[in-house]
């Protein structure tokens, strides 16, 4: 769905990536079929997706071309603490500081909060570097069916 380059053009200025703290003009069903190519889906459905974002403190969607190719979020309670979720980079968009700008926009957005996260084995470098640390004991359960409930849409 993402096109980082046009064809035969390697070595031209790679495409802008702009930054947006609102939703506007997100397209919800494109951008739940890439981050299930990116088999970065978890099972919700464009509603579902819309609405959790929706319902953020604070969002970061990383544009390209007209595309999303980056979204970030926090829970927070406005005072003392954050979660940080859905950081997603379009696969052909990584490594290139994208996940690092979307959080920092988050952060200043969070000013004397503690930010937590819950990371997979294989991303626990990158968040090292990115400023976290790691909280051995972590704890979470799921209440009745995951994304089943009235409410969810
Ligand atoms: C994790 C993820 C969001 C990182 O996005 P990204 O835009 O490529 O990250 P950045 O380019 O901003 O890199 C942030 C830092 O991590 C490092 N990094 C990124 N990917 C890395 C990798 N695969 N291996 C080692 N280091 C990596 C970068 O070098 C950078 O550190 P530096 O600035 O000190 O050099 C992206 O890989 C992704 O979307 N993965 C799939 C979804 C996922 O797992 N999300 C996290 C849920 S816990």
């Amino acid at each position: 769905m993402v096109n980082d380059q046009t064809p035969g053009t390697a070595s031209a200025t790679p495409p802008e990536i702009t930054y947006q703290d609102n939703l506007d003009w997100v397209d919800w069903a494109a951008l739940n079929h890439d981050l299930a190519v990116d088999r970065f889906d978890n099972g919700r459905s464009n509603e579902q997706l819309e609405k959790s974002f929706a319902n953020s403190y604070a969002t970061c969607v990383a544009w390209c071309r007209g595309q999303v190719i980056g979204t970030a979020r926090v829970l927070s309670d406005g005072v003392c603490n954050a979660y940080l979720i859905d950081v997603w980079t379009s696969s052909k968009f990584r490594r290139r500081g994208v996940a690092r700008e979307m959080i920092r926009r988050l952060s200043e957005r969070l000013d004397g909060q503690h930010i937590y996260l819950q990371a997979d084995p294989d991303n626990v470098d990158i968040y090292r570097r990115l400023g976290f640390k790691e909280q051995p004991s972590g704890m979470s359960k799921i209440v009745g069916r995951w994304l089943t409930n009235s409410n969810s849409a």
